[in-house]
């Protein structure tokens, strides 16, 4: 049954009429005992839901809701390796990479397991490898630069895990991540950088996306030109992280330097596979296992935690009621920390890959919204950039506020400054203040009315110690099970993304106009002009 026709629906939609209008300062000063109730400490998290649009009841009800949608069984259909993913006809075990238990996980009653762990042992080895100097760069030297060439999920989760967690890393290494066919990408990137202290890793699932294998080939013949053309400088200067041995072995990367992970892990999945690499080799094996034991904690807290008390799932369900009640568009991610700098636009991928669907699970067109517009930037310089329109705009924006207790570096007071901010917003942004209120701070009666707050935004408080391996990786696993519980609900599946081949395929049509007479006229008359100015403007 299509879900807005189910009765937990429809109660939703009917308490949604009751409340909707329901301010935050009154939902406070009528419970005492809200924040006790609507907040929960698990997994080095504390999380405070209390500063939402919502009362007890509301809770009920959404979680009567997740259980009808048959949230339970599809949560052991994905540890368990069922093909969820099927229009792909593939399981989606992300969850297998991290899995420090002794259980096995079996894919078409395959124990996968061996193979991962196999992959980690050859991560470990070339990590180490690296890090000690003992791989050599063509001239003799030891490698110095580690480029990642990747784009989508073979680039945003090791790029934001490496800088999120460059605190730990080894500072003899210097870390880039070439993700763009804009050749400013690579250049700018090689130009500082010396070829023979240089390696490259080539991360593509499929090892045919065309950014990634065009800027792998200008990294290869950057090599030889410097190497004078000996084709051996491929093996000391590129390895490959892929499900594709034939391309990669095609590309010249001997496929003893290849690592390797399956069709059953998803791009924005896969920064626990072997395209963990580059963090791995940044901050050593141990901090690496660290990371993956912080996501195998939130997968089992995922996966046992009964709903009332399950940390992603209560993330989930919050955003569907503000998606498909309040007919909010966007979510905004805020974590107060600059090594989380790149995690909003991970998580861009992650959530708008998975849940920006139209076509439900058995194909037919969905009626309701579904995947929220994710964005956001490091706290505090949002704060003076566009937090002013989440304030006093006319739009409802939901928040995700990140934060930590302790800072890793210690300077000053810098850390308390940071939290005084954090906690701020999130009260200014529920409380607001009041006409009355502005009015007895002796402001002139003209200037009232702008600097008046109406407050009730809503957030959501999730607070840790401290940015450790452990609790990054906590962090991550809760949004991709916020993510996947979202999928559930919408009846979506979160795990293909057909959304992006169109534009792939149209880009190769034009690419051969480039070369050819001219635009094919085929194209529609604004394409056409379009190609054809291009043309004309190049430069001889
Ligand atoms: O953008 C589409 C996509 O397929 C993503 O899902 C994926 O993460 C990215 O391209 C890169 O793909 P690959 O790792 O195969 O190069």
């Amino acid at each position: 049954m299509i879900i807005t026709e189910r009765e937990e629906w429809r109660n939703l939609a009917a308490h949604y009429e009751k409340i909707k209008h329901a301010h935050l300062r009154d939902l406070f000063s009528e419970d005492k005992n809200r924040t006790e109730s609507l907040s929960l400490f698990d997994e080095g998290i504390l999380f405070d839901y209390s500063k939402n649009r919502i009362t007890g009841e509301t809770m009920k009800l959404l979680l009567r809701a997740a259980e009808a949608s048959g949230l339970a069984e599809k949560i052991e259909d994905m540890f368990s390796g069922k093909p969820i993913n099927q229009t792909e006809n593939r399981a989606v075990l992300h969850t297998a990479l991290r899995n420090l238990s002794n259980e096995p996980v079996f894919v078409d009653g395959r124990d996968v397991m061996p193979d991962v762990r196999a992959v980690l042992a050859k991560m470990k080895d070339f990590s180490e490898r690296v890090r000690s100097g003992q791989w050599r760069g063509f001239s003799g030297k030891p490698i110095k630069n580690i480029v990642n060439i990747g784009i989508g999920g073979s680039d945003l989760g090791p790029a934001m895990a490496a800088e999120a967690l460059s605190f730990y890393a080894d500072r003899k290494l210097n870390f880039f991540f070439v993700s763009n066919i804009d050749d400013a990408h690579i250049a700018e990137t090689i130009r500082m950088c010396a070829p023979d202290e240089t390696l490259f890793i080539i991360a593509s699932k499929t090892f045919t996306t065309q950014e990634t294998m065009t800027n792998a080939e200008s990294a290869k013949s950057w090599i030889l030109e410097a190497a004078g053309g000996n084709r051996c400088a491929t093996a000391s200067h590129f390895v490959a992280l892929s499900t594709n041995t034939e391309a990669v072995s095609a590309f010249g990367i001997d496929t003893a330097n290849m690592f390797e992970f399956w069709d059953w892990v998803g791009g924005r999945y896969s920064l626990t596979s072997a395209i963990g690499l580059p963090v791995m080799t940044a901050i050593g094996y141990d901090n690496f296992m660290a990371l993956l034991s912080g996501f195998h904690s939130m997968d089992n807290h995922f996966r046992r935690t009964s709903f009332d008390k399950n940390i992603p799932l209560l993330m989930g369900l919050l955003g569907v009621w503000y998606n498909n009640f309040f007919g909010c568009e966007t979510h905004a991610v805020l974590p107060y920390s600059q090594y989380l700098r790149r995690f909003t636009a991970y998580l861009q991928q992650a959530d708008m890959e998975s849940n920006g669907k139209s076509a439900d699970r058995n194909g037919q067109p969905i009626a309701y919204q579904t995947g929220s517009v994710v964005w956001g930037e490091a706290g505090t310089n949002g704060q003076h950039s566009f937090y002013q329109l989440i304030h006093q705009g006319t739009k409802l924006i939901p928040a995700d506020f990140i934060g930590f207790v302790n800072s890793l570096n210690a300077i000053g007071d810098h850390q308390h400054k940071l939290m005084a901010n954090f906690f701020a917003q999130t009260q200014a942004l529920a409380f607001g203040r009041t006409g009355q209120e502005v009015t007895a701070l002796g402001t002139a009666p003209a200037l009232v009315p702008h600097k008046v707050f109406a407050g009730n935004h809503p957030t959501n408080t999730i607070l840790m110690d401290k940015l450790t391996p452990e609790n990054l990786g906590r962090l991550i696993a809760m949004y991709e099970h916020k993510i996947f519980t979202q999928g559930v609900i919408w009846n979506v599946n979160s795990f293909d993304q057909w959304g992006v081949e169109l534009g792939k395929e149209l880009a190769k049509k034009i690419l051969s106009d480039f070369t050819g007479a001219g635009a094919d006229s085929a194209h529609d008359a604004s394409t056409k002009k379009l190609v054809n100015f291009y043309r004309d403007n190049r430069q001889k």
